[in-house]
């Protein structure tokens, strides 16, 4: 398809770390204009530095006023990213003891987020352009421990459908990774990194995914001309066996 996304303005909420960083390289060096967003003002000069270009932005995707005041003075974006998420401590919490509060917390940067950057950040998407979020596969295969998870991944998967019929000509999809090692990673529990590692043993494609290999889906998804509405799963075959 060539440089499809030369010179095109590609915003990545998320894209200081992670799976939102590799989206950012990878768009860069295919001649994007890329502007990378989130909270730590640190975090995003780190990556820019490591990124050797693009562009930065401060935002809280909780705070919906500094959402519609950021897009007020943007200017367009031919492609929005999302893949902010904040991590709680990594647990898998017996079912009966689920504190209610943190449950409806764990739905506020990825759900509640994703849908307040959509509402506002679509005026600055033009016909054709794309806006893609980012789900899991705990919406199709929740661990025990994980329910509240699985109901917010499957609801951002949910979110999309609704928005792509809301925001069309605009086209609006989600990835949906599997276990890639980025950053979230590195403050995992040892017992929930074994439990990890013995599952990812056990799927078709036998490792943890890269932030690069789960890069190439949203890329994909900015390109893809005649795909919206689309939930793509990034997951070494995990949907199948593991
Ligand atoms: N990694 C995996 O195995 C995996 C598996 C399934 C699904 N996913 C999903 O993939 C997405 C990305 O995961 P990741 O592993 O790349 O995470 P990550 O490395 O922790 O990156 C998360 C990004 O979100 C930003 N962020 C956090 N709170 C924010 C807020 N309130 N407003 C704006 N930005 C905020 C962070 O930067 P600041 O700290 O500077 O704000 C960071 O840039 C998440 O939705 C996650 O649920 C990941």
């Amino acid at each position: 398809m060539g440089k499809v996304l030369k010179d095109k303005r590609i915003l990545i909420i998320g894209g200081s770390s992670g799976i939102g960083f590799a989206i950012a390289s990878a768009a860069l060096s295919e001649g994007a204009r890329v502007t990378i967003a989130s909270t730590s003002e640190e975090k995003l000069r780190g990556a820019l530095d490591r990124l050797g270009g693009g562009e930065s932005a401060t935002l809280d995707v909780t705070d919906e006023a500094a959402i519609e005041a950021f897009f007020a003075s943007s200017g367009s974006f031919d492609h929005i990213v999302f893949t902010a998420a904040d991590w709680g401590p990594v647990e898998q919490t017996e079912f009966s003891q689920t504190d209610l509060k943190a449950a409806a917390e764990l739905f506020e940067v990825r759900f509640w987020g994703a849908l307040a950057v959509a509402k506002h950040g679509a005026k600055c998407v033009p016909p054709g352009g794309s806006i893609t979020l980012t789900n899991g596969m705990a919406a199709h295969r929740p661990d025990k421990g994980m329910a509240t998870a699985a109901a917010m991944a499957g609801a951002v998967e949910h979110l999309v459908l609704g928005l792509a019929v809301e925001l069309a000509p605009i086209r609006v999809n989600a990835v949906c990774p599997g276990a890639i090692l980025t950053e979230a990673f590195d403050n995992v529990p040892p017992e929930f990194r074994k439990f990890q590692e013995a599952r990812l043993s056990k799927q078709l494609l036998p490792r943890v995914g890269t932030p690069d290999e789960a890069a190439e889906a949203y890329l994909y998804l900015m390109r893809g001309s005649y795909t919206t509405g689309q939930a793509l799963r990034v997951e070494g075959g995990w949907s199948l066996k593991g």
